[in-house]
């Protein structure tokens, strides 16, 4: 109950700051709506100190036993066997995941979106971490476990592939994984937990990082994307020092 009391209190006190920065949007808009009291002057000194970036310094990992984002969707589509099958039944989506992302990025590279293909890249290669996590899991259970045939894929243009692969993401972050992971907690298999539980936080970055990638296919930058090598996390930019879901060094990462 103390939970639910706690989670409650934090809804509520969203909602408030909710309304607060509401208030705020409307005032900043009437703002703008009265004419410029003063024009700059023509000789006024540039203004040449870039605002201060926000910096990623996680110093906590999320959990599975306490965070509050590990409800599957009511309407769940996944269908949930044993820990050892629902181990499969990730491989085999990862691997599809995999293959996507892989002909995603030759079709961007094609089409001359060129941050589009080192994102595709770099999470196609995600996928490959969480593909040897869950392949080394089922290994331990069945030493006779075989991986999935990739499947063969037919690219569409890079802003539908963008789509294609965050409904992906989003699919797998809000429904497979907490599924999964609701399992491994049943059969109190924490390995299997552990590995579901990285694979699930990472997934939500994919998705941002597609659609942040869909939202400025036409002004794109020339950011890095930066991978965790131990969970999959992707991060956009130089402004973090480690990754928010495994605590890995920002100098572990590998740039795309
Ligand atoms: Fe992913
Ligand atoms: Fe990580």
């Amino acid at each position: 109950m103390a939970d639910v009391s706690r989670r409650l209190f934090v809804k509520g006190a969203a909602l408030g700051a909710a309304t607060l920065s509401t208030a705020g949007i409307l005032a900043a808009c009437a703002s703008e709506a009265k004419p410029a009291a003063e024009e700059p002057k023509a000789d006024a000194e540039p203004q040449t100190q870039a605002p201060a970036a926000d910096v990623l310094t996680p110093t906590k990992a999320p959990s599975a036993d306490t965070a509050s984002n590990f409800e599957a969707m009511p309407d769940s589509i996944t269908t949930v066997g044993t820990t050892y099958e629902n181990l499969l039944a990730a491989i085999e989506g990862e691997t599809g995941a995999t293959a996507k992302y892989t002909a995603y990025a030759e079709a961007a590279d094609k089409e001359g979106f060129d941050q589009i293909a080192r994102l595709f890249r770099c999470t196609a290669d995600a996928e490959k971490i969480h593909i040897e996590l869950e392949y080394n899991l089922a290994k331990e259970i069945d030493p006779a476990t075989e991986k999935p045939e990739p499947p063969t894929i037919e690219p569409h243009g890079s802003g539908v592939n963008l789509i294609s692969g965050a409904n992906g993401e989003i699919y797998e972050t809000s429904d497979m994984y907490p599924s999964f992971i609701k399992k491994a907690q049943e059969e109190d298999n924490q390995k299997a937990v552990q590995v579901f539980t990285r694979a699930k936080l990472a997934e939500a970055y994919h998705a941002e990082r597609y659609l942040d990638a869909y939202n400025t296919i036409d002004t794109p930058s020339d950011d890095t994307y930066y991978l965790c090598p131990i969970c999959g996390y992707i991060h956009k930019g130089e402004n973090f020092t480690a990754c928010p879901i495994c605590l890995a060094p920002k100098e572990s990462f590998t740039a795309y």
